[in-house]
């Protein structure tokens, strides 16, 4: 789909990296030649996925252990890959955190948990590395990774739909704002791409849910789920450095799914108290794990 050098010479960024849909990205552009840094809480896991696609690439892949929470560590991550490696010539803002609880249920702590990632952390992300941009008058690319409860809604993740939604607002806004200076921000929105670390935490095996896959894949227009190919290729045509003209986009990846069946989660109306404490020690313990 790509020429095989596309990006030799970009040096990309992507948060939460390490593993599911930010590793399925970091890959194609890897596969591509950019030279790939890899964010995340967790070194081990990091130094894994580099491993991996060092081994597979031979390509030039690092690994920063971040907590995007702090916007000090973002800060010092930042500066610390400009001194030791040069200029980042791209973004991605992949990292999330999520679980489905009813809202009633949530502390202000459970609400934080989640917000702070995604909300707050990738605000912090995207604008220290947009200062060192416009102080060193260089272009760049922003790749946000929303969902499509951007534009649906989607009941049982309100702190992830609000703070989705604020990312794409994020992404609006800066086009226009950073777009003189060479900056352009797009974002995906994905369907369904199952991974580890949302399968566990979003679709728990509770009442009714556990062919849950299987339904999903029939009521896709494509009848199928996505893959990280997916979005690996349409990560790798959005932040193409010739692609200079998209800007302040959000993309739809989801076969359709979005048109032909709304939000997602309705069926969790269904659930009573026990399958609601079932699915919260579930996302628990894939913390845990
Ligand atoms: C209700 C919960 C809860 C749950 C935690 N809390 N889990 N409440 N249901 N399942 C509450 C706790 O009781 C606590 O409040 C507060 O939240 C913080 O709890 P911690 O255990 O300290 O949470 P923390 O260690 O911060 O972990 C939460 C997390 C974690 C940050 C969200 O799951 C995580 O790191 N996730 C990263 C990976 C991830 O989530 N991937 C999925 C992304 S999917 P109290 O009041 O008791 O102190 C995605 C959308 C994909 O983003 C869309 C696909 C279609």
């Amino acid at each position: 789909m790509f020429e095989k050098n596309l990006y030799q010479g970009q040096r990309v960024l992507i948060t939460g990296g390490g593993t599911g849909l930010g590793f399925a990205m970091a890959r194609k552009l890897a596969s591509l030649g950019a030279e790939v840094h890899l964010c995340g809480r967790r070194l081990a896991v990091l130094e894994q996925a580099v491993d991996a696609l060092q081994a597979e690439f031979g390509c030039q892949a690092f690994g920063h252990a971040l907590d995007i929470r702090s916007a000090e560590n973002v800060t010092q991550v930042v500066e610390h890959i400009w001194q030791q490696h040069g200029p980042l010539t791209a973004l991605i803002n992949n990292a999330a955190g999520n679980f489905v609880s009813r809202t009633e249920d949530l502390s202000p702590n459970a609400f934080h948990a989640i917000s702070d990632i995604v909300f707050r952390g990738t605000f912090y992300v995207t604008q220290a590395v947009g200062r060192k941009w416009i102080a060193g008058q260089l272009p760049g690319a922003v790749l946000s990774i929303v969902v499509t409860w951007v534009d649906t809604g989607a009941p049982f993740v309100v702190p992830s739909a609000m703070s989705k939604a604020g990312l794409d607002a994020m992404t609006k806004s800066l086009a226009v704002e950073w777009g003189p200076k060479r900056i352009r921000l797009n974002a995906i929105a994905p369907g369904v791409i199952p991974t580890q670390g949302a399968s566990s935490r979003l679709r728990p095996d509770v009442k009714g849910n556990e062919d849950s896959a299987d339904q999903r894949r029939l009521d896709n227009p494509t009848r199928r789920l996505g893959t990280g190919d997916d979005i690996g290729n349409l990560a790798a045509y959005i932040l193409a450095p010739e692609n200079t003209w998209l800007n302040g986009q959000t993309i739809t990846l989801d076969g359709g799914d979005a048109l032909a069946n709304g939000a997602y989660f309705t069926d969790y109306q269904a659930w009573d108290d026990e399958d609601w404490a079932s699915a919260k020690q579930k996302a628990k313990s894939a913390n845990a794990s």
